[in-house]
């Protein structure tokens, strides 16, 4: 309690008005305009001293109350509700040939050559709507359903945290439509738009369904209209749902001259609006705005499928009518579609750079976007297993922007029993090697052998800071690997003029350097050696940890998992990468094939002096999140190696924060207080940088 004098009914009310006012307010600078004015604690004092009040005289709690937006008892079904005026459909145009014709279909029925006024708005796709308001009063809400009757679902969208149970009364003077919108609030109007769920908290919803082991969503649409449509109010509520306000129905004690009027008069009532609305002039203008959107689609948070272009007077919307169930005015101009249906052909593995295993399920080409698609990546075998794809389903399949496309969905009941499972194997498909599961991810341990790895290996093992051999560029490289010259690292100290001069472009001279530059660098460091072997988790600072305590790379090739871990500064999983590295066939081939060729593989360097590498003396640094790859333990004790300290709360005396994936509430205070973020292999380099 506390909050509440003593107070009659007369103050409660007078209290109880004040405080929704006022809350409303806030609600619309929150989430109508994204420009709040108080803090979140504020906020929260004022609506708890509204629930109290309320607690306290029941009898005074009004549908409009900002506390009835957080749901109420489930039903048992919905009811269904008359729109006044049909919710009708759009006819689409899926071509500019075809968004021409319908202007010129405009023109003709209008009789007239001159240029057409046109409002052209994003589609949103997701669910359309029809809120009624009754003296500002937000009373039903209901689904287009057959266009005639929907499902009563106010209780569900008075959840939706950008629908207003009220609406905002302009201050007089009133401009009678017109940009500023301040008309006042009608007698009665009816509001449409579309409710929708962002692409962010739509995969956010998702990922949290599949831990749950239930059914994902196939496109934020779905799970918009899944979201509306719940008996459970609270359900909606815990929903992430936004909404777009495009049109009216009927409207008691107003009239305008335009769509873009209402637009702004919508706004005005606080209503949410879509920002990218424009006033076309013409078809072109219209097909201009309509590339521009399609160009903006990957960057809007939430999913458009198309732009709606509406002719923008009134008096002329009248005169074209309605033919059928679709108006003569308006049109859906349709951006290429994302998700096609095909079937999986076959699911073969691919190996990438880094020895990750990916099911590629290979379609039945299709086209995507404009894009015939022939292949879409499965991730990994988790996710195979979660969507149950298997080889001869019908999926749906996706290709957003430059992302490359990905199943998304079975469609289960076109199975006819014939399909097969599918299951990565536990050996390389390239390289033979052996496959291990690390975390998500099945990855082959040929390492150096695997000719998916070798390229980007040998690129590794030349580099300036490994083995330093220079002129080695990366098509060289290439066509080495191409042609087969090279099957691992250790050929590079078996070639010959010719095998050089052979490629593209190689001069006689070039080629002595670059055998040059390849004998030089046998006589290197035993840590540069350990560093150009690759192995994953072994930085160039780690490198040398293990040639200060090992004399030799036989000498390490014999440490087991126990002795390694030992070692201060090295964690369960570097240990556990090394020794898997060292054990393995086609490594322990290369590394002999080294020694053979004259590489050395003794320490000659001196033991470098830990304690005088002190470079992060006097620096904090914080860690949020996971770094794959680290323990925490691990990353505490690299930091403390070199004279730092970790802390566990960024303030102004924090130098770094070390952001790993899924990053908690320091990440946003280090972004607050402009603290430099280093992610994982920033990290990296930090610690590798001398
Ligand atoms: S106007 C008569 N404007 O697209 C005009 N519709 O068939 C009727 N939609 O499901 C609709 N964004 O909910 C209009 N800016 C927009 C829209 C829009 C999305 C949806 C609408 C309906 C479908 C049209």
């Amino acid at each position: 309690m506390g909050f509440i004098k003593i107070m009659n009914e007369k103050e409660a009310l007078k209290e109880l008005e004040r405080l929704r006012e006022e809350i409303n307010y806030h609600n619309y600078r929150y989430y109508i305009l994204d420009s709040p004015v108080i803090s979140d604690a504020e906020y929260d004092r004022l609506f708890k001293k509204l629930q109290e009040i309320e607690k306290k005289f029941p009898h005074l709690i009004t549908p409009d109350s900002p506390t009835q937006k957080v749901g109420a008892k489930p039903l048992s079904e919905f009811k269904t509700i008359s729109h006044t005026i049909p919710m009708l459909s759009l006819n689409n145009a899926n071509t500019i040939e075809d968004a021409k014709e319908f202007d010129e279909r405009v023109k003709r029925f209008l009789e007239t050559k001159e240029e057409i006024e046109y409002v052209a708005e994003p589609k949103m796709d997701g669910l359309a709507i029809e809120l009624v308001y009754v003296n500002g009063i937000f009373t039903a809400g209901s689904t287009r359903g057959d266009g005639y009757r929907g499902e009563d679902v106010t209780l569900n969208l008075k959840t939706v945290k950008s629908i207003p149970l009220k609406l905002i009364p302009p201050k007089p003077p009133f401009i009678k439509g017109g940009e500023g919108g301040f008309y006042p609030v009608p007698s009665r109007v009816e509001v449409r738009g579309e409710v929708f769920i962002p692409i962010k908290e739509f995969e956010r919803l998702n990922r949290e369904r599949e831990e749950r082991g239930e059914p994902a969503f196939a496109n934020p649409r779905n799970a918009a209209a899944g979201s509306v449509r719940q008996l459970d109010s609270k359900i909606t509520a815990a929903r992430p749902l936004d909404i777009y306000c495009y049109g009216i129905g009927v409207i008691e004690g107003a009239k305008f001259k335009t769509h873009w009027d209402i637009l702004h008069v919508l706004k005005g009532w606080g209503l949410k609006v879509n920002p990218f609305i424009k006033i076309c002039k013409g078809i072109d203008e219209v097909i201009k705005y309509h590339e521009d959107m399609e160009e903006k689609r990957d960057i809007i948070p939430y999913e458009l499928d198309g732009v709606v272009i509406k002719v923008n007077s009134l008096d002329l919307q009248d005169r074209l009518g309605i033919l059928t169930r679709s108006p003569r005015w308006a049109v859906a101009y349709k951006f290429k579609a994302r998700q096609e249906t095909t079937k999986v052909k076959d699911i073969i593995v691919g190996v990438g750079r880094t020895g990750a295993l990916t099911p590629v399920a290979v379609l039945e080409p299709v086209e995507v976007g404009g894009v015939t698609v022939e292949r879409a990546t499965l991730h990994n075998q988790g996710e195979v297993d979660r969507k149950d794809v298997m080889v001869g389903d019908w999926v749906v399949i996706q290709r957003a922007g430059d992302v490359i496309p990905e199943v998304v969905m079975v469609i289960k009941d076109k199975r006819n029993g014939k399909e097969k499972p599918f299951k990565l194997p536990d050996k390389c498909p390239l390289c033979g090697s052996a496959v291990i599961k690390e975390g998500a991810i099945h990855r082959c341990t040929g390492g150096l052998s695997c000719p998916a790895q070798l390229k980007e290996g040998i690129r590794h093992f030349a580099s300036k800071r490994a083995m330093n051999i220079e002129g080695l560029g990366d098509r060289h490289i290439d066509q080495l690997v191409e042609k087969s010259v090279i099957k691992d690292i250790a050929d590079l100290y078996s070639l010959k003029k010719g095998d050089i001069t052979e490629l593209e472009r190689w001069a006689d001279k070039s080629a002595e350097n670059l055998l040059n530059q390849i004998e030089k660098s046998k006589n290197t460091t035993l840590s540069r050696l350990i560093y150009a072997l690759g192995i994953r988790q072994v930085g160039e600072h780690m490198a040398k940890v293990l040639s200060d305590n090992f004399d030799s790379l036989d000498e390490l090739m014999k440490a087991d998992y126990d002795s390694l871990i030992e070692i201060h500064e090295i964690g369960p999983e570097t240990a556990e990468s090394i020794v898997t590295f060292l054990k393995e066939g086609h490594n322990r081939n290369v590394i002999e094939k080294l020694k053979r060729a004259g590489v050395k593989t003794e320490r000659q360097e001196a033991r470098s002096k830990k304690q005088e590498d002190l470079r992060f003396k006097d620096k904090q640094f914080v860690l949020t999140g996971t770094l794959s790859g680290f323990t925490r333990e691990e990353a505490k004790a690299l930091i403390e190696n070199l004279g730092g300290r970790v802390t566990s709360t960024v303030n102004k005396n924090t130098d770094y924060v070390i952001i790993g994936t899924e990053p908690g509430s320091k990440y946003d205070k280090a972004k607050e207080l402009g603290v430099k973020m280093l992610n994982k292999d920033e990290f990296k380099d930090l610690l590798d940088r001398k």
